[in-house]
């Protein structure tokens, strides 16, 4: 299976960190946001990588490219344990790049992999928006798919004050955490939402999507949407993420899964506790 990265957004919701570098290059803890989606490609059994480019985003390409300099560098000055690193960002899956000439919207983001991706189903991973949990999001969804077939798409259930922002699901419980999806409503209000059941960033798509992409009008904000297309789908299932998301374009989130990066490593967990402690005593 190949999978689908869009990463041409503009990020406007984090101006102005996002005025001149691309939003899924900011650093979650001490790598940046799309290192984490790669690697969570990769850990689902994927190497073969679309990702959506555009105006600004070079430096996406930088970071998965082998650097000389660098290396060179490093390797002069002993120091091995970051030679190390570097190299494997370079080596961790075969990586190729597709613009997206204008910012259309998701849906048209995910049309422009349509030569690469061919007839199969496909994994799609939002540049920005990282997964964290034992086995990974994607992992996960690919089980569900090959299962029941049909694209496949990862939900949360959200708190009443996150609704109005996400795609929320309508759908039929059909065994446990799956369900089969009857319509997915844009950012309803609340008293409209047909579920508390959020659509999260992880999607398997099935190549069908490719002609409904194309034969939908613009919606929201003029803009082709995915989850109109996936709305013209017959197969559609849901599945409910195990583990902890993050939508990094929002600044409050971004924070949070820094803070919660930070604590995963052994060698840093006591002075961010201890620091966060100092503060709340503070405040
Ligand atoms: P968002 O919905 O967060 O849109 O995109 P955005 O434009 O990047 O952010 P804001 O709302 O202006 O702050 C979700 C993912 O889809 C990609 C983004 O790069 C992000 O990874 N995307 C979005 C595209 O690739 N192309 C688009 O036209 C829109």
């Amino acid at each position: 299976m190949k999978a689908v990265i869009p990463a041409a957004g503009l990020g406007t919701r984090f101006l102005p960190a996002t005025k001149a570098q691309p939003k899924e290059m900011l650093p979650v803890f001490n790598k940046p946001t799309i290192q984490y989606v790669v690697e969570e490609a990769v850990n689902s059994g994927i190497d073969d990588i679309i990702i959506i480019t555009g105006k600004g985003k070079r430096p996406i390409e930088d970071h998965f490219d082998k650097s000389f300099e660098l290396e060179y560098n490093l390797n002069l000055k002993g120091k091995y344990d970051y030679l190390e690193e570097v190299q494997a960002i370079s080596n961790l899956a075969d990586i190729f790049y597709v613009r997206q000439k204008k910012q259309n919207g998701l849906g048209d983001a995910i049309n422009c992999a349509k030569k690469h991706i061919g007839d199969e189903p496909f994994a799609v991973l939002l540049g920005d928006t990282i997964t964290y949990s034992e086995i990974p999001c994607t992992k996960q969804l690919i089980d569900v798919h090959k299962k029941y077939g049909g694209s496949t798409i990862a939900i949360e259930e959200l708190p009443e004050y996150k609704i109005e922002r996400y795609g929320i699901v309508d759908g039929v419980n059909v065994e446990e955490n799956i369900y089969k999806v009857n319509n997915l409503v844009e950012k309803p209000k609340l008293a409209d939402a047909p579920s508390n059941l959020g659509i999260t960033g992880r999607y398997i798509l099935t190549p069908d999507i490719f002609d409904k992409l194309n034969s939908i009008e613009a919606g929201v904000g003029g803009e082709i949407q995915l989850t109109d297309a996936i709305n013209e789908q017959e197969n559609v299932y849901a599945t409910t993420f195990e583990g902890t998301i993050y939508d990094i374009g929002n600044t409050m989130e971004w924070l949070k899964s820094s803070i919660d990066m930070a604590l995963t490593y052994d060698d840093v967990r006591d002075e961010v506790l201890d620091y966060l402690r100092q503060k709340i005593a503070e405040n």
